[in-house]
């Protein structure tokens, strides 16, 4: 059973962030379906690693977008970002160590909770900032 499922409350009124969000709840969908049902070392550090890889990426686009917007609260937020990824990134170097603790329940829920309070909380303060903002943020020449 997936862990946390996409819900429109979820949105932060841009097509280019909801897309995004939705990736990162897929992956850690996947994350708990392949420690739920006994996934090789390789098949769970794979989806940890794209995990840890796409909430930099992510990230750091939109912080490009709430710059765009001249978003006021763009430093807490991005302290708030360099916290989170630096938690996942752990995670993604314990496991690389051979922690496998990494991908239990509690870990998960609390990777779920981090997630779901962040897009809630300081996700949705940018909302009217970036409505009107192109999806030129992160990658040169947009899409
Ligand atoms: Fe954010």
């Amino acid at each position: 059973m997936a862990l946390l499922a996409w819900n429109e409350m979820y949105s932060v009124g841009h097509a280019m962030l909801d897309s995004d969000h939705r990736i990162l709840i897929n992956l850690l969908n996947q994350l708990h379906d392949a420690a739920e049902t006994g996934q090789s070392r390789e098949v769970v550090g794979t989806v940890v690693n794209v995990l840890a890889e796409y909430t930099e990426h992510h990230f750091r686009r939109e912080e490009a977008l709430m710059a765009a917007a001249g978003y006021p609260g763009l430093e807490a937020h991005r302290a708030a970002h360099r916290d989170l990824e630096a938690k996942v990134r752990d995670l993604r170097d314990r496991w690389n160590a051979g922690d496998r603790s990494v991908v239990e329940e509690d870990v998960l829920e609390m990777l779920k909770k981090w997630l779901t309070e962040h897009i809630l909380g300081a996700d949705k303060s940018y909302e009217p900032w970036v409505e009107g903002i192109a999806d030129s943020g992160g990658s040169a020449g947009g899409e």
